[in-house]
């Protein structure tokens, strides 16, 4: 993938972040930044940096989430040798590394009351005093960007986060909008990083099919860009004749899909059917397990497997090679397959099941056997 940064979107929301980035990198005020995890909290921090008439010096970030409290104030502030059992020699603190620049401290919300107190305290006087001294550094220079997933307002309430802190680094507060609240980023964003990993894997762009498009519009996508970029790069890793169709995608992402729904009532599959197709569909097993193997031991019927078949190819719009791969088979089983479903009269055959959109329901004579 390419490095530099850019903020993909063309929806109203995300034109808004862009607007504020643009002013808070005009001038030089403290910025909350606030949003689900995975919308792109870093990437506005990093744009406002890049924009401003800091760009030249450094940005340091930091993730204040999980890193010890003695650790983490030694790291903003450094610390003077002999001060702790590890300190072999002064240190300087990620505060006065960051002096003319920026500093990026990213999950602002997880830090305990005491460096809470200790932050407040820098940015009301802009001086450092390294951990273990007694004097004081002179004032540095630095723009202070946070971030936070948590609604620090509740914090307040519940007395986790100071609220004299929070009014002070809230001067110019940027909230960026989940996923799911702008949608019309996500064809959007898919085609971005598709492109970029294509580029990167030296193949290419595939092309995402209307349903699979669909499919991905309509999810909720919990981790929002950040899980939209990895689905992306897994499904270019196999998208198999350069195209990316409902069958490539992830199950939390089919799940709750509707077409797929509403052919699954329309065709009335057995409760033992519907269980067994889904296993293949969505856990990954194979026909020859599942189905195969118990249809030898007499623990399943004839007309199970053709329920589950019949299933199968309304899934795959009557191609039967594609069941292969929908049924967790290999390629190479393509003729064993077929042998099997004739051998046993389970073949079904797959015309009627051709050109038929898959959001339509289907009529009750496809569902008995
Ligand atoms: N609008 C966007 N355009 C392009 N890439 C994006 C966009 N938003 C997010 N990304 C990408 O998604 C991933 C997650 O973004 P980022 O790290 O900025 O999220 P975050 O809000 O900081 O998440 P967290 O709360 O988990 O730290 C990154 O790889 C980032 O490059
Ligand atoms: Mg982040």
């Amino acid at each position: 993938m390419t490095s530099a940064v850019t903020m993909v979107g063309i929806s109203p929301a995300i034109q808004g972040v862009e607007d504020e980035i643009e002013h808070a990198a005009r001038c030089d005020a403290k910025v909350l930044i606030t949003g689900e995890s995975g919308v792109g909290k870093e990437i506005v921090a990093r744009l406002i940096h890049g924009r401003s008439r800091r760009n030249r010096g450094p940005l340091v970030t930091i993730n204040c989430a999980g890193i010890p409290d003695s650790l983490l104030e030694s790291e903003l502030f450094g610390h003077v040798k002999g001060s702790f059992t590890d300190a072999h020699r002064d240190k300087r603190g990620w505060l006065e590394s960051a002096h003319a620049g920026t500093i990026f401290m990213d999950e602002v919300g997880e830090m305990s009351l005491r460096m809470q107190a200790s932050l407040l305290r820098f940015l009301e006087t802009g001086e450092i005093q390294r951990v273990g001294s007694d004097r004081k550094l002179p004032p540095v220079d630095v723009r202070v960007i946070t971030a936070t997933h948590r609604r620090l307002l509740e914090n307040i309430a519940d007395k986790t986060f100071r609220e004299d802190l929070y009014y002070r680094l809230n001067v110019v507060h940027i909230e960026v909008p989940p996923l799911r609240d702008r949608r019309v980023d996500i064809p959007v964003l898919l085609n971005h990083f598709l492109c970029g990993f294509a580029e990167a894997y030296q193949i290419q762009v595939p092309e995402v099919v209307a349903e699979a498009s669909e499919c991905l519009t309509a999810y909720h996508w919990p981790g929002n860009v950040r899980e939209l970029r990895n689905i992306a790069e897994r499904l270019i890793l196999r998208a198999p004749e350069g195209r990316i169709t409902v069958e490539a995608l992830p199950a939390e992402i089919t799940r709750d899909r509707k077409p797929r729904e509403a052919v699954t009532v329309a065709v009335k599959p057995t409760p033992n059917s519907q269980m067994l197709f889904d296993r293949m569909f969505t856990h990954g097993a194979s026909f020859w397990s599942e189905v195969y193997e118990p249809f030898m031991a007499r623990d399943l019927t004839r007309h199970d497997v053709r329920d589950v078949v019949r299933l199968g190819l309304e899934h795959t719009r009557g191609n039967y090679k594609m069941l292969v791969q929908t049924f967790n088979m290999p390629p190479e089983d393509y003729k064993k397959f077929l042998n099997f479903l004739r051998k046993y009269q389970c073949h079904v055959p797959f015309q009627r099941f051709r050109m038929m959109p898959a959001s339509l329901a289907r009529p009750s004579h496809i569902a008995t056997a």
